[in-house]
């Protein structure tokens, strides 16, 4: 069975081009695409044994870990408050609210605060740090001073260098974020209170990442997390299936192909959402399906699967601003590493517009208290345009992951509700 119809290529790109909402299964797909990746589960497991080693560590240097030991983890909660908007039955709706991931608030930091940690061990090890195996003692002065000649570098919409920022310098790291115009200035303040070096772009998020590359490329002391081509980054996010693994057993849900679990994933460069689906592949196959979301003004990824070929190709090629509400989501151009891992495992795709993705904002907030950013919320954008046109077993059950939000200060999330949801945002017709 088809969850998620397929669409013509002609008839997708006019939409696409057109700036319009549009829903197709993924036309590159195919069964068992991970089995000659170079990537596998192992690769998350050892991962996953890294974040545990930190664990005591990231309890020492973050207040807030002290009740999870270390471990930065978000809940999956009950979606039955908003079931009733999309026609779903009780338990059938799921929220994976990395929007409250602790640290950093979204669901970048999986990936931002896995790639800082491999790097300090890397350092650590180098400078004879690590002979106890004690990760605690990478807290100590003499860790700290070690730590201190060396600076990590990122380019960013806004939430992979506000994680990187924090964590970097939590344990003594420098940090310098290249922020592109769509970042927010509460992100930059925070970071700059930590003793980061906030550098601001006027242009898109392409050329921050890439003035952050050549600086870095030009220093040895410095360290570039390049969100356009780490594998470790990806592998940072693709942990995520293992921790879900465990939240959906204690939540008695069990994935089967005949009872799938759908899952909708926001997504700008492709990294956070291509690495959950390499990891929920790897972990659960054809039984979990994914499906990715964009704003309508900025579709890289759903505009890639249909010219495959074409790496290099952008949004604006089509006509497209880049411009949307969702910040975290404003991203020309697709990684060609994500898209070369996942883009025959992907199942479905979706966009959306910016006042569907306030709507959501709206309501999350009201009926749940859950305070999401436009990207955050634009899975239930999302699988509200789908449920319609999908023809779904009747044990299917779906997980919006909310990406990002819960951290936005009063002053960035009141104007979000009180804006008029008929002019909202620049992204299109509903
Ligand atoms: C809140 C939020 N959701 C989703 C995404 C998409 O992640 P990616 O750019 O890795 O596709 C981002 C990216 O910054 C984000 O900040």
């Amino acid at each position: 069975m088809q969850l998620i119809p397929s669409r013509p290529a002609g008839e997708v790109m006019r939409a696409l081009s057109a700036g319009q909402p549009c829903v197709f299964a993924n036309p590159l797909k195919v069964p068992d695409a991970l089995a000659n990746s170079r990537l596998s589960l192992a690769d998350i497991e050892a991962a996953e044994g890294r974040l545990r080693r930190f664990a005591p560590l990231l309890q020492a240097v973050f207040p807030e870990l002290e009740e999870t030991g270390g471990i930065i983890e978000s809940p999956l909660l009950p979606g039955d408050a908003l079931a009733s908007y999309v026609g779903l039955q009780l338990e059938q709706l799921w929220i994976k609210a990395d929007s409250a991931l602790p640290v950093a608030g979204s669901v970048k930091a999986r990936g931002g605060v896995y790639e800082v940690l491999a790097f300090a061990e890397k350092i650590a090890r180098e400078a004879g740090l690590l002979t106890e195996g004690d990760y605690r003692s990478l807290g100590s002065r003499e860790a700290r001073d070690c730590f201190s000649g060396h600076t990590v570098v990122v380019g960013s919409t806004g939430n992979l260098g506000f994680s990187i920022g924090l964590t970097a310098r939590a344990l003594g790291l420098g940090a310098e974020v290249h922020m592109s115009s769509e970042a927010k200035a509460w992100k930059k303040a925070r970071l700059r209170k930590v003793g980061a070096t906030v550098v601001e772009h006027e242009g898109d998020y392409r050329s921050a990442v890439a003035e952050a590359r050549r600086i870095a490329e030009a220093d040895p002391k410095r360290y570039f997390v390049d969100d356009e081509h780490s594998e470790t980054l990806f592998i940072g996010y693709a942990t995520a299936a293992l921790r879900l693994k465990e939240q959906f057993a204690q939540a008695g849900i069990v994935p089967t192909e005949e009872a799938p679990v759908v899952v909708f994933l926001p997504c700008g460069v492709g990294g956070a959402p291509g690495g959950i689906t390499f990891g929920l592949k790897a972990v659960f196959g054809e039984a979990v399906k994914t499906v990715l979301v964009q704003p309508v003004e900025a579709p890289c990824f759903l505009l890639r699967a249909l010219r495959p070929d074409e790496p290099d190709i952008t949004v604006y090629d089509i006509g497209r601003t880049n411009r949307t509400v969702a910040d975290g989501m404003a991203v020309p151009c697709v990684s060609d590493l994500v898209f070369q891992l996942v883009g025959k495992a992907v199942d479905g795709f979706v966009s959306v517009s910016d006042p569907a993705m306030l709507d959501w904002v709206n309501r999350t907030w009201r009926d749940m208290e859950l305070r999401l950013e436009p990207s955050g919320a634009a899975g239930f954008a999302a699988l509200e345009r789908v449920l319609p046109e999908m023809e779904r077993p009747a044990r299917a059950r779906f997980v919006v992951w909310t990406t990002g939000g819960a951290m936005l200060p009063d002053d960035e999330f009141e104007p979000l509700l009180t804006t008029s949801l008929s002019s909202a945002g620049t992204g299109g017709a509903r």
